[in-house]
């Protein structure tokens, strides 16, 4: 068996080069993304691992079938960039990593809800002034907020736990109850439940497709004067223009953003030697009160290195046995 991994990140290597060693099986790193040219690199290997937030071309299908390759395994969850229409054209199947850490994530969102109550962020914007005040920067405290978190998944239930033991008041909202946290009795009727009875609304759904917002100047409306807002999922859940009048206008005390709209292109690229051409993103990034960071809340070693082998395993289960556990369902 020959495998080929596209998107290799520096940080991603040995985790490949060790999981090749181990199970004896010859897997080429490529740093380039996967496209309809590079995916000529293929040609001659049994499955293709890749990670990437750019789409993915369905020209690239249509290739590796004509080379045989029909298994695709993604080293992360979201499958908002795969054309589906395409690999069932080509028979090609798709398994993602389901759970690398939930914790990174949780524990990222937390983390940085913890920063926006006591205004880290303004904080050590003033201390590297040497400007040593403490007003305007007075802190809220947790353990007097609720917190509605909306989507309990493995991602949103690692949250609950953390902001539990913080004493926060816990409610929570999804289409599919999970009977652990129904029988706390945690769950409240609808989203629009949830926004309202929030003091911070923290996200862990899936993209709804373009445009299909949950953060807008209508639920906005909806939500307590004061409320925050924490997301560590996708982007495009939040109109982050109306989120930003928002912040600005003081409706909103203000946000954690992980992720952002317009983001592919921008983050984990250096343009700090560029003209910066988002004007919104921008005036974001000046806000004392939005904290935004550039889709690193699954950025650690454990979460990384789960991402690297899981793929890999997927892979192979799929080449020898026709199915893995984390195969994709392409009809749903
Ligand atoms: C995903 O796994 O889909 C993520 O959002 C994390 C990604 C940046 C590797």
């Amino acid at each position: 068996m020959k495998l080929i991994d596209f998107g290799v990140r520096e940080d991603e290597k040995k985790y490949i080069q060790e999981w090749s060693k181990t199970n004896d099986i010859e897997v080429k790193i490529v740093t380039d993304l996967l496209t309809p040219e590079t995916v000529k690199m293929a040609q001659g290997y049994d499955g293709i691992v890749a990670y990437q937030q750019l789409p993915y071309d369905e020209k690239i299908f249509d290739t590796m079938n004509e080379f045989g390759i029909h298994v695709l395994s993604l080293r992360n969850v979201g499958v908002d960039n795969v054309p589906f229409e395409a690999l069932k054209r080509n028979n090609i199947r798709l398994t993602n990593v389901p759970s690398y850490s939930p914790e990174a994530i949780a524990e990222y969102s937390v983390a940085g809800l913890m920063a926006l109550l006591r205004n880290f962020k303004h904080m050590i914007r003033k201390v590297d002034q040497h400007d040593f005040r403490w007003a305007p920067d007075i802190g809220r405290e947790l353990n007097q907020l609720t917190v509605g978190v909306a989507g309990t998944g493995r991602i949103g239930r690692a949250t609950i736990k953390i902001y539990q033991g913080f004493g926060a008041k816990v409610i929570a909202y999804d289409k599919f109850h999970n009977p652990e946290i129904e029988k706390q009795g945690l769950y409240v009727d609808d989203l629009d439940t949830l926004l309202k009875e929030s003091d911070v609304v923290t996200l862990h759904i899936p993209s709804l497709g373009k445009g299909h917002t949950v953060i807008n100047k209508d639920t906005i409306a909806e939500m307590k004067d004061n409320a925050i807002v924490v997301n560590s999922a996708r982007g495009d859940l939040i109109n982050t223009e109306e989120l930003y009048d928002a912040v600005a206008n003081g409706k909103l005390y203000g946000a954690v953003l992980d992720v952002y709209e317009n983001e592919v292109g921008v983050f984990n690229t250096d343009l700090s030697d560029q003209e910066f051409s988002d004007k919104l993103l921008e005036r974001v990034i000046k806000s004392n009160r939005i904290i935004l960071t550039p889709h690193i809340a699954f950025y650690t070693t454990k979460a990384v290195k789960n991402m690297a082998t899981v793929s890999l395993n997927s892979m192979v289960s799929e080449l020898e046995n026709g199915s893995s556990e984390n195969e994709i369902n392409l009809d749903k």
